[in-house]
């Protein structure tokens, strides 16, 4: 069961995202999405301190309108790939998350966080926004109120308090953060690679569709997942009461 882990490294400047590093990012995810050998994605950051603090504020400091309209898309348009990776991307946030660390590990499915992250937006300090799709993704995932208090402070918020309102999936110690990711990858991938790209699409597209819709898509990819030979392996496996050998056919 082959698996990438992605470590975004400069932990001197905290792992923040500079437009190399973006592209970095978004050239990984894409060699991913064209390698069935690829399962599933972590992503974490280098060091003790950080899974990443953010933009690199020295690239932002400089920018003009136009570049940073520019940057924002580009932005969206990576978070988006690994968003609608297809494979299960979980996120080992190892220190802090600010920013468009934040928005990072938002695009990401699940995310496990060690005792010492720290998450927050914390943008409106340095006179900026959100433009890594941040003000979208946060008020989804933990309901507009919530968010709006992250967004407008920019105060951060500690593991516990992340965890409490479903930023994060799990806290573990810092030393259990890798295993811990790595444990949950691996109960995901035993699953049917099919069963896992339909739900994931499901879920995304769904989410941003009226209910009834986002019922038919499910109900189209259910009638799609019923042609698969995962489909039959995965039922026949039950009933002849050995575990499922799925091809992802
Ligand atoms: N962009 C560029 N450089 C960054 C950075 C970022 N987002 N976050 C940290 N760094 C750099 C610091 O400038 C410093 O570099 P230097 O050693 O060359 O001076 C280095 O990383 C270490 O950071 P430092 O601030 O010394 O660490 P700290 O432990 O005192 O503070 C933070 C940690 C996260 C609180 C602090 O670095 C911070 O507030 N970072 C910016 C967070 C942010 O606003 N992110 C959103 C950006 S849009």
């Amino acid at each position: 069961m082959s698996y990438a882990i992605v470590t975004v490294n400069r932990p001197d400047k905290l792992n923040a995202l500079n437009d190399r590093t973006m592209e970095e990012l978004d050239a990984a995810f894409a060699g991913f999405a064209g390698d069935p050998a690829t399962r599933g994605v972590i992503l974490t950051g280098a060091g003790e301190k950080a899974f990443v603090a953010g933009a690199d504020i020295g690239e932002l400091s400089t920018q003009s309108p136009v570049e940073g309209k520019e940057r924002s898309i580009r932005g969206q348009g990576i978070l988006d790939r690994i968003e609608n990776l297809g494979k299960p991307v979980i996120a080992a946030v190892n220190g802090f998350a600010l920013g468009g660390g934040c928005e990072l590990a938002m695009a990401c499915h699940v995310r496990i966080a060690s005792e010492n992250a720290r998450l927050g937006t914390p943008e409106v300090k340095l006179g900026i926004m959100c433009g890594y799709a941040g003000t979208q993704r946060l008020s989804r995932l933990v309901g507009k109120g919530r968010a709006l208090e992250i967004l407008l402070t920019g105060e951060m918020v500690d593991a516990a308090e992340a965890h409490r309102i479903g930023l994060v999936n799990k806290v573990v110690p810092r030393d259990k953060l890798l295993a811990e990711a790595e444990s949950l990858l691996r109960k995901m991938l035993a699953n049917g690679p099919l069963s896992l790209r339909f739900t994931l699409e499901a879920v995304n597209a769904g989410l941003e569709m009226p209910f009834a819709q986002a019922q038919y898509l499910e109900a189209t990819l259910f009638g799609l997942i019923c042609t698969t030979g995962d489909m039959k392996e995965g039922t026949q496996a039950f009933l002849e009461k050995r575990p499922p050998n799925f091809r992802g056919k």
